[in-house]
């Protein structure tokens, strides 16, 4: 019988050591007791990126990258997207299991009922500028809502933490409505009750002088299945700063914060708003070629394809594309998407993408929909934070349940100066 263990030579000293392997890894603590001598503090794994490290182990999100397989607890992310709701999801990431028909009414009453903020929050968004990025804005709200509960800091509670969960689901939509209302120079919309999680941040979005806002239906129902295709993708930079940021026991709301500012960057959640500019700058189909010329020369990257896991199609682009046909038929057709279909028929025959096994992602289509739902670019990130709060608290409190988990603090390989003595200021050339 083959043993589950793996054989290291060390040839420096001729030594043989055996370490376990477990679920296909190995501990890197497990190569501490290789060393040459008593000097040596053993060997480290380096591996900037996490490219081939394994942080936690987790039940939530399995992918197979190679095989374009994205799934939530067990279920495809394609049935979820054609029979869930958002909040059903979302109770499922963070409970592990669909709820009953009284469990999903009690978890959409308590969503609903904790959408409105302290209005001290109002006049902490009025002092943005007009111009303010929302997803700045978002940062430091998320982050200004932890003095405002500061029994958060009690993380070691489990019933403090599954309120703020709550909270934080259940508020991020008014913020991120907020911050779009003031860029807009509109005044802000309180959430109303009777709407659909996606209905409400609607109406919170675009309600004018109405009495009551009432969205269209297929759009309503768009961004609730683009809610569920974002609510959570396992080890992703953002959640790794939730992780990462959570392990030293800060509460959840500046966790969150620091997620939201992963999020932010155009290599993560940034990318879609970043997919856009570039449509907009390549203009028409005729300047496709140069474009693509010009990434393949390293000047520049085709946004919204590529990624860590996936080396197949991202099959939440699959149902964004989908999603975007029935978008379309409300909202007249984005002129950006001819230009993007062409872009990836392109990029999908040419060798430098195939070879590097670079397919649309999530944010290659999802930005031209939010454009036709009438979204501002800048919004587009924030679009992602708002589901996205979701997996990153389930991963925090699988964290928090971890017996295994410590304050995260990786290594370094040292490589500057060895000790030297303080030169005077006259003495230094
Ligand atoms: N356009 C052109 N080339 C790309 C590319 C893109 N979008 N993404 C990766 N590549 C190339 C890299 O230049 C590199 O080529 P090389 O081997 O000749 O140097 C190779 O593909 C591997 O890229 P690498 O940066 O090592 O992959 P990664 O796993 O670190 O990066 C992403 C993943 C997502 C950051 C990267 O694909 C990217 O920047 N995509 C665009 C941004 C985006 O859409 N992000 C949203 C992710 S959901």
């Amino acid at each position: 019988m083959s043993k589950e263990t793996l054989t290291i030579t060390d040839n420096r000293t001729g030594k043989t050591y055996e370490v376990a392997i477990k679920d296909g890894t190995i501990k890197a603590m497990d190569l501490r007791q290789i060393t040459t001598g008593e000097d040596d503090f053993g060997i480290m794994c380096y591996d900037p990126a996490f490219t081939n490290t394994a942080s936690c182990k987790s039940k939530i999100t399995f992918i197979d990258g190679d095989k374009g397989i994205l799934r939530y607890r067990g279920y495809p992310i394609e049935q979820l997207a054609e029979k869930s709701t958002y909040l059903e999801t979302a109770y499922l990431i963070l409970n592990g299991e669909l709820p009953t028909q009284s469990q999903l009414n009690d978890w959409t009453h308590t969503i609903t009922n904790h959408t409105m903020t302290h209005e001290n929050i109002k006049k902490f968004i009025d002092g943005f500028r007009y111009d303010a990025h929302p997803m700045g804005m978002l940062i430091s709200v998320v982050g200004a809502l932890s003095t405002f509960y500061p029994a958060a800091k009690n993380i070691n509670d489990a019933k403090v933490r599954r309120q703020e969960t709550e909270r934080l689901i259940a508020k991020m939509p008014t913020l991120a409505a907020f911050c779009y209302r003031h860029i807009m120079g509109f005044p802000f919309a309180y959430p109303d009750n009777d709407l659909s999680y996606t209905g409400n941040f609607l109406n919170m979005l675009f309600k004018m002088t109405e009495l009551k806002y009432k969205s269209n239906p297929v759009l309503e129902r768009a961004l609730d299945v683009l809610f569920i295709l974002h609510a959570d993708h396992e080890q992703n930079c953002s959640t790794n700063a939730m992780r990462s940021v959570g392990s030293s026991q800060v509460d959840p709301y500046s966790a969150v914060a620091a997620a939201v500012a992963a999020l932010y960057g155009p290599l993560h959640g940034g990318a879609n708003e970043a997919v856009l500019r570039m449509l907009t700058e390549i203009g028409s189909k005729h300047n496709i070629p140069d474009f693509i010329e010009k990434v393949k020369g390293g000047s520049g990257r085709l946004m919204g394809f590529g990624h860590r896991v996936y080396k197949n199609y991202d099959p939440r682009a699959r149902i964004i594309k989908e999603t975007a046909d029935q978008v379309f038929e409300v909202t007249g057709r984005n002129p950006l998407l001819d230009i993007a279909l062409e872009l990836e028929k392109i990029a999908l025959e040419d060798e430098y993408f195939i070879k590097r096994k670079l397919y649309p992602n999530v944010d290659f289509y999802s930005g031209l929909i939010y454009q036709a739902m009438g979204f501002p670019v800048d919004m587009f990130p924030v679009l992602f934070a708002i589901p996205r709060t979701v997996g990153w608290l389930a991963q925090w409190e699988e964290m928090m349940q971890d017996s295994e988990q410590k304050i995260a603090r990786p290594r370094q390989i040292y490589l500057g100066y060895d000790e030297r003595d303080y030169v005077a200021m006259e003495s230094r050339s």
